[in-house]
């Protein structure tokens, strides 16, 4: 089973969690992807949802799979999220943001009381960190930021993309950040989210209790 196979199967398994009447947070990504597809299936075959995108690119989606979407401005709390994430530790902490839409990710997984995180094996780690934390700036004085940010310890590289520096969904800079291991993510949470000019960072503290995880040896999906 390759890496795409077993995004896939995760995806399709979250997608049991849904209920009729649900207003549940779409999460953003290439494991999202097969789970909006998949609910795309469900709502053809009469379930009757509402969510919340994540992301422009989500928000594509979710329309061209006719899943009818709503907003902050008519729901309060979620019912459920899902989101992908480029890595998990054993205490359940994340780090995200690896397309660029943490910040609004952060802000609807907030909202709910049932965050649930889809990933493959590969995304499943001791220790966070060779993963490079995505970190939301705004562009003013970003050079500036991103020295702050190396002084806690890391290498800092401005995200590009083919059409220059990477812009995300609320118009800021994300600044990669190659920690290497990072041994206390709630603290260097903190440290991060105290620089001015930080907007937010890929780091998920304590937001989730539940993981699925889908292994290639065994075929299955488990429940962390
Ligand atoms: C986007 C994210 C994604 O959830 C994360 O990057 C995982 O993506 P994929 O499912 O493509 O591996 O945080 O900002």
């Amino acid at each position: 089973m390759n890496q795409d196979d077993l995004k896939k199967r995760v995806a399709y398994e979250a997608i049991n969690y849904i209920k009729d009447g649900m207003v549940v947070g779409l999460g953003t990504g290439s494991t999202m992807y097969y789970a909006i597809q998949s609910l795309g299936e469900r709502i053809k075959e009469g379930l009757n949802i509402k969510g919340i995108p994540t992301s422009e690119k989500t928000a594509e989606w979710a329309r061209s799979n006719n899943i009818p979407l709503t907003d902050f401005s008519e729901v309060n709390h979620l019912d459920l999220v899902i989101d992908g994430a480029d890595e998990v530790d054993e205490n359940f902490q994340l780090i995200k943001g690896g397309g660029g839409a943490l910040l609004r990710e952060k802000i609807v997984a907030n909202a709910t009381d049932q965050f649930i995180v889809i990933i493959d094996e590969s995304k499943y780690v001791q220790i966070l960190g060779e993963f490079k934390l995505p970190v939301e700036v705004v562009p003013f004085g970003w050079e500036v930021t991103a020295r702050e940010i190396e002084a806690l310890g890391c290498n800092a590289t401005l995200r590009m993309d083919n059409n220059g520096i990477f812009l995300t969904d609320n118009d800021h800079y994300i600044l990669d950040c190659d920690f290497k291991v990072i041994n206390n993510p709630e603290k260097l949470n903190q440290d991060l989210i105290s620089i001015v000019g930080v907007v937010e960072t890929g780091l998920f503290i304590n937001m989730t209790r539940k993981v699925l995880i889908s292994y290639s040896n065994s075929g299955k999906v488990i429940e962390m």
